[in-house]
């Protein structure tokens, strides 16, 4: 009934919902984007939605993601929304558990042991551990069988995850790590991150077991991490390759401090759980996708072959900057990011009044429309990804759109500069800048991702990798629908890809 009562006109509007407290949270939480896509319809760019107890402001189309992805850290806070989940997994003193300042600097310590140098030994090593994979999986057993007539199944995420554990461990977390994945490690992992989901989100702390598990195993691997660090502090010149252990345990903070174990511990941490869902769901998404499309899947092949395959037969190992030079491979990446981001919604808690632009929303009756201090912001570019006011076919997965410097895309972002009076240029190529870009699957900003590039190299070189040694194919159930209810989105069960080994292999 209170929702029927005369309104704070300057407030967005409040999107209809029949239990109080609880509010939109159900609608949300089982598919945002069909939410999100009919809140547009029903309320315009910019709405309020209940979500247990908490108000929840979006902000849509790119203009909103740049309201917000552009917007003051002072005004719209990453920490205030963010910290209750991600502190007691990555722990104390790192990333939204100290003053914001402190974070910028921690990234650019990463992005220290996110280096070229470095880039160009991980291909030839995640290729290495891809195969390996391949050899040892019962998945695999018909490829290991060496028999191009018969096709074998594996699960795709979980095949994806495992390599992406594998993979991201072998190279950026260093050599003692990826020695110590064994069944005990996986199993505290997977404790911890059982602490990584939308329940300890809304709930940071209840007397359950997942609660429990998740400090238990938090604590052994930040201690994993540090007796690493100790011992590696006890002998120096010890670790033979570089890893971003050693990158941070040389780093100094503003002032002249270096870092404290615990937190060089604390952000390795948030570094594995950024980039393990992030990256598998991705490898996942493209894989389905490759399989479903024999005619793109050869077309990959097909430049693989032209640049990797040596007259003897064998196979290359890429450069690191050929690996970026693979127009097919980099669309086929690029388009599933579009279509499946797998983060779809991006918050901030906001710290004072900020009065919405009118070119966002048109001015409500007094003449503007406030949000709130205490309100949360929401941007998704899950939304404007597949907006069809910006792209055509929007839904479809379709790499060329990327390739093609005429094609859908380039058009799409002329199409938004010329309703914009061309204010805005995206400049092709340049798709993944700029706070104002539809395309922003790596956010944008302040808190845009460090690990793009890296992503990039780790995806790049698992996909080439499948490529070349199996042809995929899907079942009859097709590319499987987006399962919402994990922070991260995946594809739903049963998401198994058939394969059988290419000839010449
Ligand atoms: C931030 C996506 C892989 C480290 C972000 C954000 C997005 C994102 C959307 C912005 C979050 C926000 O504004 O609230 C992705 C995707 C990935 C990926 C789609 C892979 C396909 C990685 C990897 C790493 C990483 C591999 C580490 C090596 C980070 C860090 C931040 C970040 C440190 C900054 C958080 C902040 O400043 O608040 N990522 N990420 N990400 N990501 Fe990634």
């Amino acid at each position: 009934i209170y929702q029927l009562l005369p309104k704070d006109k300057s407030l967005p509007p409040v999107v209809w919902h029949w239990i109080p407290w609880f509010g939109s949270a159900a609608a949300y939480g089982q598919d945002p984007i069909k939410f999100l896509f009919d809140c547009k319809e029903k309320y315009g760019n910019v709405f309020t939605f209940i979500l247990m107890g908490g108000r929840v402001t979006v902000a849509l189309t790119p203009a909103g993601n740049n309201f917000i992805m552009g917007g003051k850290h002072t005004t719209f806070s990453a920490e205030d929304v963010y910290t209750h989940l991600t502190t007691p997994v990555f722990g104390k003193d790192v990333v939204y558990d100290c003053p914001n300042e402190l974070l910028m600097e921690q990234k650019k310590f990463v992005k220290f042991g996110l280096s070229t140098d470095n880039f160009r030994r991980y291909v030839g090593m995640i290729e290495k551990e891809v195969t390996q994979f391949m050899a040892n999986d019962a998945s695999f057993k018909i490829w290991q069988m060496n028999d191009i007539n018969e096709w074998g199944a594996f699960d795709v995420l979980k095949t994806m995850s495992e390599i992406t554990i594998l993979t991201a461990s072998r190279t950026l977390q260093g050599k003692e790590v990826r020695q110590s994945i064994t069944k005990d490690y996986a199993q505290v992992y997977s404790d911890l991150d059982g602490g990584f989901t939308p329940l300890h989100f809304m709930f940071p702390n209840l007397p359950l077991e997942s609660y429990r598990k998740r400090d238990a195993a938090h604590k052994k691997i930040s201690d994993f991490y540090i007796n690493i660090i100790r011992k590696r502090r006890e002998n120096p010149g010890m670790e033979e390759e570089p890893d971003m252990i050693s990158a941070l345990m040389g780093q100094k903070y503003r002032g002249g401090r270096t870092l404290q174990d615990h937190e060089i511990a604390h952000i390795m941490i948030a570094l594995l759980m950024a980039g393990q869902h992030t990256s598998s769901s991705t490898g996942s998404w493209t894989l389905l996708h490759i399989a479903d499309r024999p005619d793109i899947a050869q077309s990959l092949y097909d430049e693989q072959v032209k640049h990797f395959r040596q007259p003897d037969g064998t196979w290359r190992t890429p450069e690191h900057e050929e690996l970026k030079e693979l127009p097919i491979l980099d669309s086929v990446i690029r388009e599933t990011l579009r279509i499946h981001p797998p983060i779809h919604s991006i918050m901030r808690g906001v710290r004072e009044d900020v009065v919405v632009p009118p070119s966002l929303a048109a001015p409500s009756e007094d003449g503007r429309y406030v949000i709130p201090k205490g309100h949360a912001v929401l941007s998704s570019a899950a939304i404007s990804q597949v907006d069809p006011m910006l792209w055509k076919n929007a839904n479809d997965w379709d790499p060329s759109r990327w390739s093609d410097p005429e094609g859908a895309a380039a058009q799409a972002y002329k199409q938004y500069d010329d309703a914009n009076g061309a204010k805005v240029d995206f400049g092709f190529g340049l798709v993944s800048k700029g706070t104002e870009s539809p395309y922003q699957p790596f956010g944008a900003g302040r808190h845009r991702c460090i690990g793009e590039q890296f992503a990039y190299l780790q995806l790049g070189t698992i996909i080439s990798t499948f490529v070349r040694h199996v042809e995929m194919r899907l079942p009859e159930t097709g590319v499987p629908p987006p399962n919402y209810h994990t922070m991260i989105t995946l594809p739903k069960t049963p998401r198994d890809i058939l394969y059988r080994r290419r000839e010449f292999d």
